[in-house]
């Protein structure tokens, strides 16, 4: 079981504190929602938890070491980012082939994750051609190679169709339900409340608000108390 910890996290850019003595833990096998408006600090701590962006000060740990201590991080932690690059001439095949190799991984698992995705008919094109959504799906295709127990995604829903977000839904299910965890950013209420099953409200760098969403409570009323 891969848990985030977060202790006392602060980072400022410049003026700007984009995260405020952040603290939280994640559940495990759960999907863990991270809202907030833009500007509040989502992007900055998913970057801190792997590694990415220092804090200036607190604690960040992936089952309970620094992400740069892990010995094997594509296989515990898959993370998409915003607009992940892909080298337009390759193939979605042959660019999961070449990460599955400089990582070590077994290349058997690139038509597995092709299928995870349902990517697999568009495996031979080139990635120039995808459409943003499918650009999601196969920077989600990367981060399952490594087959982590932790997903962190950065606003996957972006440049999802209403199928595509349909069907992300049915997939993070699925994959917490094999007792995975998945901590998943977005601005998007309506999003956040048909996926996840705790949330965590962002707003100004800070923890607003954090607990499972029950049914029958309205989350819109909540946020629009802390966050609004
Ligand atoms: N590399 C950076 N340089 C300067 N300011 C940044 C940088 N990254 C984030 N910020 C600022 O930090 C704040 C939080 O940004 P971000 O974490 O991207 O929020 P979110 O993902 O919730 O929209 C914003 O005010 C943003 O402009
Ligand atoms: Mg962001």
């Amino acid at each position: 079981m891969t848990t985030i910890s977060v202790e006392h996290v602060s980072k400022s850019f410049g003026k700007v504190a984009a995260v405020d003595d952040l603290s939280f833990e994640t559940p495990p096998g759960a999907i863990t929602a991270f809202l907030g408006p833009n500007g509040a600090g989502k992007t900055t701590t998913l970057r801190m938890i792997l590694g990415l962006v220092t804090p200036d000060s607190g604690s960040v740990t992936v089952g309970g070491r620094p992400y740069r201590d892990l010995d094997r991080p594509l296989r515990q932690v898959g993370a998409v980012l915003e607009a992940t690059a892909f080298h337009p001439g390759l193939s979605a095949e042959a660019h999961l082939r070449a990460v599955a190799i400089a990582a070590g991984l077994d290349v058997a698992r690139v038509g597995q994750v092709l299928d995870l995705v349902d990517l697999r008919e568009a495996a031979r094109r080139k990635v120039r051609g995808f459409s943003l959504g499918m650009r999601q799906r196969l920077a989600l295709a990367t981060a399952l190679l490594g087959e982590p127990g932790l997903l962190i995604l950065d606003e996957p829903a972006n440049g999802l169709d209403p199928t595509g977000i349909r069907w992300l839904r049915g997939f993070l299910r699925a994959y917490a339900v094999d007792g995975n965890s998945v901590l998943v950013s977005s601005h998007v209420l309506a999003e956040v409340e048909q996926i996840a099953d705790h949330v965590m409200i962002l707003a100004a760098g800070r923890l607003r608000w954090s607990g499972p969403l029950t049914a029958g409570s309205s989350l819109e009323e909540l946020y629009l108390e802390v966050a609004g």
